[in-house]
């Protein structure tokens, strides 16, 4: 699975780069907003710390305004991805995006039909947000692992991309599912590296070493 950064603090992108294994990264309006500074510098600088598809969310909400903003974004770099709301003014779009071929992430996906309807619109990735799943009661994993199972009936090339990560068990459920790439925030990508006995083992090591 590969891992991608869900953010738009340019400080974590820039630390989280080093590590070598982040191969995209995401960011929506909230996380733009609380940045407090524009999508597009947003954007600009993280195609220059990351070599891998940037999601960037239109913010108009017609087909006709959306294609023309998803150009304008497409044209930023050739790593953008245009993030579309799941509507069907959003499918329209993706729709005309994919004869454009401009690449596509749709967002805010919650059920298998939502996730069918993208593919078929040609979308390049869907974005299945496992935490607010989880928030209104339903199961964020299990929506993940039917639409595994839904795009692999039909051999879609839309890649799933399970959004919404708010702790290392929904790391661990979207793996195990299949999911082709999770996008996590910086604070839970920390905890990746962490474990415990880890900490402890290191501790007992490097004592025997001083020895
Ligand atoms: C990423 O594409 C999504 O916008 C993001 O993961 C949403 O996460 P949240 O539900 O924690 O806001």
């Amino acid at each position: 699975m590969k891992l991608f950064i869900d953010t738009a603090n340019i400080n974590d992108i820039r630390t989280a780069s080093r590590w070598g294994c982040i191969k995209g990264a995401t960011t929506n309006p909230s996380l733009i907003a609380k940045e407090g500074r524009k999508l597009t510098d947003v954007i600009k600088e993280i195609v220059e710390l990351i070599d891998g598809p940037i999601s960037a969310e239109v913010q108009e909400a017609s087909t006709e305004k959306m294609v023309e903003e998803a150009k304008e974004l497409a044209k930023l770099h050739k790593n953008i991805v245009v993030k579309v709301p799941m509507t069907m003014d959003g499918i329209a779009t993706v729709s005309q995006l994919s004869k454009l071929g401009i690449k596509t992430n749709v967002t805010l996906v919650f059920s298998v039909p939502q996730a069918l309807m993208a593919c078929e619109a040609g979308a390049t990735y869907i974005s299945p947000f496992m935490g607010r799943v989880d928030d209104a009661g339903d199961s964020g994993a299990e929506l993940i692992e039917k639409i595994m199972a839904m795009i692999a009936n039909y051999g879609y090339e839309t890649e799933v991309i399970a959004a919404s990560i708010r702790n290392l068990a929904h790391v661990e459920q979207a793996a195990l599912a299949g999911a082709d790439i999770a996008t996590i925030p910086f604070a839970v990508l920390e905890k990746m590296v962490i474990h415990p006995l880890t900490t402890a083992g290191l501790q007992i090591f490097r004592d025997a070493a001083k020895k």
